[in-house]
């Protein structure tokens, strides 16, 4: 009698569209590559990150191109499963859940570049365009979110129609280094946690300078070594190695080299901080993959024992052959990438959360 009375949970608009967009276990490494591709593509990506012989970001750099693509045709459904549809950190503050502070930190892009409606706007490096649809929706603005990985334009594209907002993001798959747009085009730019991968910065800021209109802004978070680096520290390091080998980086650039570029490439420097420092002190941007509670619900996927139970998940369905030969190593490399992130995080040396603002002279 009392089941009759019970109310079946009906989702919501938001629920449906989450249910429909995110990858299951089972779905991963289903869709980006041929099952046949995946080993080899991990062994591709992981010999450009043998430095033994001292050549390694020479090589990162020259292949640069092949090593980010085979990367996140390799990790974009684990991002997705583990984080969700924005690729990025955040600052948090207390009892802010990790989902709100990735939404707010892109709020505070859109803010600071003055974003509303009729503005054309370019997201350089996009992912699977998460921030570019929450900057529009908050926003207003058109985006153009620029990336090379046709994979996530894929699935950026459908879940963009899921969300209803075709009519104010497209996706164009370009080189942020070599953009397909004529100079002068857009009202403001930005990049969220992008800029790393590019072998030269400065190239990549001269190429987004380009495609400014005078007097327009470019916001950027970044990841950068911090003062607090060490290139004579052994510990120092491996974080750094670990960090390029888990995230497709060809090198790190200190905060310096990073704001160096940006004036080389004749950008105006506005503003310039490390927005790690905007979190509490307890809950700094890698907390949710250092923590290591079994009974947490906000972020499990992404702490210590949810990425566990994914490797054993993606072990036992490598094992019966449902994931690809392959998968399992990908699990792998990506958790010695988050563990050198969190690694960087505590001792100070590294953040993915460099903030600055600059203008195109008028
Ligand atoms: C860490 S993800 C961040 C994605 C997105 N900004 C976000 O926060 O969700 C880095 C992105 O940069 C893209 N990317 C890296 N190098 C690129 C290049 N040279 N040209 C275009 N996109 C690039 C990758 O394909 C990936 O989508």
């Amino acid at each position: 009698m009392l089941r009759r009375h019970k109310q079946r949970h009906k989702p919501s608009q938001d629920e449906r569209e989450e249910l429909m967009s995110t990858p299951s276990v089972t779905d991963m490494l289903q869709s980006s590559m041929r099952r046949d591709e995946v080993q080899q593509r991990v062994e591709q990506y992981l010999r450009l990150h043998d430095d033994r012989d001292g050549g390694g970001a020479d090589r990162r750099k020259a292949d640069y191109a092949t090593m980010i693509n085979d990367y996140y045709d390799l990790a974009t459904d684990f991002y997705e499963f583990g984080w969700g549809q924005s690729f990025h950190f955040a600052p948090r503050s207390r009892g802010e859940s990790l989902a709100a502070s990735l939404v707010r930190h892109e709020h505070f892009l859109a803010l600071r570049l003055g974003l509303r409606p009729g503005m054309r706007v370019v997201d350089l490096g996009c992912g699977v365009g998460g921030p570019m649809r929450n900057i529009a929706r908050f926003s207003g603005a058109t985006i153009v979110g620029v990336n090379n990985n046709a994979y996530q334009i894929r699935r950026g594209t459908r879940q963009t129609e899921e969300a209803r907002l075709s009519h104010l993001c497209s996706f164009v798959q370009s080189d942020f280094l070599h953009l397909p747009m004529p100079d002068e085009t857009f009202d403001a730019a930005y990049a969220i946690e992008a800029i790393c991968h590019a072998p030269d910065k400065r190239q990549a800021f001269a190429e987004i300078l380009r495609v400014l209109k005078r007097g327009a802004l470019f916001a950027c978070y970044d990841w950068c070594l911090t003062a607090r680096y060490d290139p004579a520290n052994p510990a120092h390091r491996e974080i750094k190695k670990g960090i390029e080998e888990g995230n497709a980086l060809p090198d790190i650039a200190t905060i310096d080299e990073t704001l160096a570029a940006v004036r080389e490439a004749g950008f105006e420097l506005l503003a310039a901080e490390d927005r790690a420092d905007a979190s509490d002190p307890e809950t700094p941007w890698y907390l949710p993959l250092a923590d290591t509670r079994w009974y947490t619900f906000s972020g499990f996927r992404a702490s210590r024992p949810g990425r566990w139970l994914t490797h054993q998940m993606v072990r036992l369905l490598e094992a019966v052959r449902i994931a690809p030969r392959g998968a399992t190593a990908v699990s792998s490399f990506l958790e010695r990438g988050a563990r050198a992130l969190v690694a960087g995080g505590k001792a100070g040396v590294f953040t993915p959360l460099f903030y600055f603002e600059a203008r195109r002279p008028a």
